[in-house]
């Protein structure tokens, strides 16, 4: 498997996507200094400069059914996690369903683009973007309340070779686990790292909002819920806010 490594792309996970259909294997690693293109969830951007942050894709032919294909970002947030924490020794948690936090302020995401044909997934990019020696002055003022970077926590810089390769290697074995079928190791990883389990949520899902408490994620990772009223109610995708 190989490492492909670029001073600016697009996006890294535009590039991951062209090599693997170049004929690159499944497991190609892209990263890349700066993106001028760096994508978020929802339709967002990343931002991306040069010299300080992580941004890296793995672009893989994942051998599990259509139906977990959200397993694919949560063992990836796991890898992440798991890595940083290892590496940092900085209580990164997780929240759902693949942001990586550093009190309560996201200091990394993830975006997983996938094709899925039929019974199969075609093709999967994993997006994984880690602010990693960013400082105040480089976050945009809109999102400076929740936004942060390991080096505004610790106040000192990060290595991101170290810090590349303990994800590879973290991710590497998570990616087994999942292709052995071993959902609940994964999945009570994930609840064991994750800070949203037992907090207070509000959701804003395509047609409305709702406030419950995040209970438990399922084998699929869906977020299950429980509203005010009681009743429980499953969330495939939307974005989360902790309130307490
Ligand atoms: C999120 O919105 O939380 C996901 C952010 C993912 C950003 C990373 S940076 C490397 C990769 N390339 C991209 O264009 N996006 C992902």
């Amino acid at each position: 498997k190989e490492i492909v490594i670029y001073n600016e792309v697009e996006s890294t996970n535009s590039k991951a996507n062209e090599l693997l259909k170049q004929g690159y294997p499944s497991g190609t690693v892209v990263v890349a200094d700066r993106q001028t293109k760096g994508k978020g969830r929802l339709g967002r951007k990343w931002i991306s400069p040069s010299g300080k942050n992580l941004y890296m894709s793995i672009a893989l032919k994942p051998d599990i059914p259509p139906k977990y294909a959200t397993l694919l970002t949560l063992t990836s947030v796991v890898a992440c996690t798991t890595a940083l924490r290892r590496y940092t020794d900085i209580p990164v948690m997780i929240k759902w369903p693949n942001d990586m936090l550093i009190d309560d302020k996201k200091i990394g995401g993830i975006l997983t683009e996938m094709k899925i044909e039929g019974e199969k997934i075609k093709s999967a990019i994993v997006g994984i973007g880690i602010n990693v020696n960013m400082t105040e002055e480089d976050i945009p003022e809109e999102i400076k309340e929740i936004a942060s970077s390991l080096k505004i926590y610790r106040g000192e810089d990060f290595s991101r070779e170290i810090l590349t390769v303990e994800i590879i290697k973290e991710f590497d074995k998570w990616y087994q686990l999942l292709e052995k079928r071993q959902r609940k190791t994964i999945i009570d990883r994930w609840m064991q790292l994750s800070g949203t389990i037992g907090r207070q949520v509000k959701i804003v899902l395509a047609d409305r909002e709702i406030v419950a408490t995040a209970e438990a994620i399922d084998e699929e990772g869906r977020l299950i819920v429980k509203l005010n009223d009681g009743t429980y109610e499953k969330i495939c995708a939307g974005d989360v806010t902790l309130l307490r």
